[in-house]
């Protein structure tokens, strides 16, 4: 779902009272999450974007990875989806065959079937897809959930946010953006499935709020604060290196900063370059999950043995004045 003025607004609206819906509009998730029996909710969401790399079949690949990752984040399966595009009148339809082929593929590596979607003109494209997953009533994971005592897992790196717009600015090699993209073709598959095994507190996806605002709505969601360890973060090299120039920044680094405001405390030992890249908006980023105390050695190694990238970066405690602290 939006993570931008249109939560805000969602927040102001009556609350429904359907004893199906199980999580709504209010609740500032990853997804929508209806009962349609004992044993079988739907899971609704939708993400569309302008492309942030030139090759159309790549942004069609990442485009449906980020689009799927808010099933995955809800401990869903996903299963239908359909496009929504805005394209350009005298750009050339291969581009979006190519968009569409990309996100095809991507769709058909989740089991997921494109059952159609609708385009309209527009000065800039952008391309997304609405997706339907399934879930038990009963196993469905919001950002809600998080304890005092739990450990923070985070699945993907961050930093392709700065990546992205250096190489947008022409201020990075192509083959130094490789590491990024991958990371953000990778499906959350694996991960929401070994929650999903395993039991788990709390998920959410890292996107455009970055991980701290992210890892900000599910506190004040579950009620708890989190102190997150620098120095455990994982972090592209080249992000490092990159977020040290200004210009490299994106945009959404300061308002992402400004929204977050007095509910986060950074200790001395953390340095700027770091600070900023906790606030880089993620595409397609990792699954940050609140894993009980007990249960986090086995979630890792599940997690490094099926090839993702885990790290422990934090834990949950009890709710106090500072949401976030940063040591
Ligand atoms: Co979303
Ligand atoms: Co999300
Ligand atoms: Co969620």
């Amino acid at each position: 779902m939006g993570h931008d003025a249109l939560a805000q607004v969602l927040r102001q609206l009556p609350e429904v009272t359907d004893k199906n819906l199980l999580v709504g509009a209010k609740h500032a998730d990853d997804a929508g999450v209806y009962k349609l029996t004992d044993d079988i909710a739907v899971v609704n969401t939708l993400d569309f974007f302008p492309p942030i790399i030139d090759d159309p079949y790549t942004f069609g690949q990442i485009s449906a990875a980020n689009a799927l990752s808010d099933v995955y984040a809800m401990g869903g399966i996903p299963r239908l989806a359909m496009n929504i595009v805005a394209f350009p009148a005298n750009l050339d339809l291969s581009i979006l065959q190519e968009i569409i082929n990309g996100s095809t593929d991507k769709l058909k590596e989740a089991g997921v079937i494109l059952v159609g979607g609708h385009s309209i003109e527009d000065k800039e494209i952008k391309y997304g897809l609405s997706v339907t997953g399934l879930v038990h009533p009963q196993k469905v994971i919001t950002n809600a959930g998080a304890r005092p005592g739990d450990k923070l897992v985070l699945t993907k790196p961050l930093g392709v946010g700065v990546i992205t717009t250096a190489l947008k600015r022409g201020k990075i090699k192509p083959e130094d953006v490789q590491g990024a993209i991958e990371s953000m073709k990778a499906l959350n598959d694996k991960a929401s499935q070994i929650m999903q095994e395993i039991g788990v507190n709390a998920c959410t996806d890292i996107t455009g709020f970055g991980f701290l605002g992210h890892a900000m709505e599910m506190a004040e969601a579950s009620g708890v604060s989190m102190i997150v360890k620098v120095k455990d973060m994982p972090f592209f090299p080249k992000a490092i290196e990159l977020i040290k120039k200004a210009k490299n920044h994106p945009k959404t680094i300061k308002s992402n900063k400004e929204y977050l405001g007095g509910r986060v405390n950074v200790s001395d030992s953390v340095t700027p370059e770091q600070i900023n890249l906790l606030y880089d908006p993620q595409t397609s980023g990792g699954l940050l999950i609140a894993v009980p105390l007990e249960k986090s050695q086995i979630v890792f190694e599940r997690l490094s043995h099926a090839g993702v990238q885990a790290s422990v970066v934090g834990e949950v405690i009890e709710k106090r004045g500072v949401v976030i602290a940063i040591e």
